[in-house]
């Protein structure tokens, strides 16, 4: 159950049948801290492409080389266009997009075995100048006027899109600003961590305009409640008010942690209510569950500096903060922090909500700092070498 995401899902709805009707509109990306629930509402976009009889391309990113990138798109698009239409059916359009699958593929794959048995099925098209750029615009396209032809449509559902590097994401806002210019029936809804605005200015200056971001963050009061309440109603269980307020009071109201909240909670009572006290318990095992696993993989990642960085940032507070105060609790200048700052955003630990800013991508990240490195202590100052006589 997603609650408190009407919104997205009524924009998303109004995207995919404007293009169905031929209309054009700005495909979405969805923005948000660690655990907010992009990756389950892109899950709810791909039921709601069904429900249409579009064919989604699900794709999660990483943080890929070109010939990976080209993978990971021909496998999905291979099997898209075996849902837009049964092979014995398809049209030259269609086999015309199986042609530009081929040679899109066809540097990393020569032996075609990411197209095998569509040989017959296929009228030759290029997308293969080895530009990712050209390449990725001729195939989605293509894929575009397919589906156009079988009265369907394509969205992409792209899970961590900020993974992708800035030439990549480059090629996929080329092809999507052509699909759209052609009117073709062809979307994007993306999930990304919240550096994804820059990347995107930086990658095309013409790439705001396609898209609408939508920021997703923790639930409000209400629907926080009913995230906990509403599961354990359906097997004859009641939240007490008590237990919903230390929910929230611990939460913040984040989706991830009222999840594993409620599961606790609902181990933890044995009637038909759970009670304060039952939630008191649950709070202590998410917090040790949490800090064992969700927070903890994300710190051993880190270098002795980078943690440092880190918990210098939570000193200050779970706001954002100026890079020149973190570096003065470390005794450093913001030059000679600047590398450790940006090895952390890389690491998608933090982004830059403004800038010379950087705040955390998890959320409470900072109270779990304080309590796995209760004491924070500043390096000593550095001194320059003494010059030589
Ligand atoms: N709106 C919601 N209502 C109820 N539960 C939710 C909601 N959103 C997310 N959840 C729950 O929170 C958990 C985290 O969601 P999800 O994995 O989608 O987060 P995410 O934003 O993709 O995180 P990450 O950035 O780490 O990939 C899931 O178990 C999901 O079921
Ligand atoms: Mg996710």
């Amino acid at each position: 159950m997603l609650v408190g995401r009407e919104e997205e899902i009524e924009s998303y709805d109004v995207l995919l049948a404007r293009l169905s009707a031929g209309r054009s509109e700005q495909s979405l990306i969805a923005v948000g801290l660690r655990g907010v629930g992009k990756t389950v509402l892109l899950g709810e976009f791909r039921t709601i492409a069904e429900e249409r009889q579009w064919q989604a391309i699900e794709i999660e990113v990483d943080k890929w080389d070109d010939r990976q990138f080209r993978q990971a798109f021909a496998r999905q698009t291979r099997e898209a266009l075996h849902g837009i239409a049964p092979r014995e059916k398809w049209t030259d359009r269609v086999k015309r997009a199986a042609g530009l699958l081929r040679s899109f593929t066809v540097s990393i794959d020569p032996d075609g075995k990411l197209t095998a048995g569509l040989s017959d099925s296929m009228i030759e098209a290029h997308a293969d100048s080895g530009m990712l750029d050209a390449d990725l615009t001729n195939l989605l396209v293509g894929v575009g006027e397919a589906a156009s032809d079988q009265d369907t449509g394509v969205v992409l559902l792209l899970d961590e899109l900020h993974c992708l590097d800035r030439r990549q994401l480059g090629a996929l806002i080329s092809a999507l600003h052509k699909a759209v210019q052609r009117a073709l029936p062809i979307a994007v809804a993306a999930a990304a961590l919240p550096q994804i605005h820059e990347l995107v200015g930086e990658a095309k200056t013409y790439a705001e305009r396609l898209f609408r971001f939508s920021r997703i963050g923790n639930l409000r009061e209400e629907d926080a409640a009913r995230a906990l309440r509403e599961p354990a109603a359906r097997q004859g269980v009641n939240f007490s008010e008590t237990a919903v307020q230390v929910a929230i009071d611990f939460t913040d109201r984040y989706p991830y942690f009222l999840q594993e909240f409620g599961e606790a909670a609902w181990n933890m009572a044995t009637g038909k209510d759970i009670t304060g006290r039952d939630a008191e318990n649950a709070r202590k095992i998410v917090e040790e569950k949490m800090d064992s696993g969700f927070f903890k993989v994300r710190l051993d990642r880190t270098t002795e500096l980078q943690r440092m960085y880190l918990r210098a940032m939570a000193e200050l507070g779970p706001d954002p903060q100026p890079a020149s105060k973190v570096a003065e609790l470390l005794n450093r200048t913001s030059q000679q922090c600047g590398g450790t700052r940006k090895q952390l955003i890389d690491k998608g630990l933090l982004y830059t909500p403004d800038y010379g800013y950087a705040a955390f991508t998890v959320p409470l990240f900072h109270n779990y700092l304080k309590r796995a490195i209760p004491e924070f202590e500043a390096p000593p100052v550095r001194r320059r070498q003494a010059k030589a006589p």
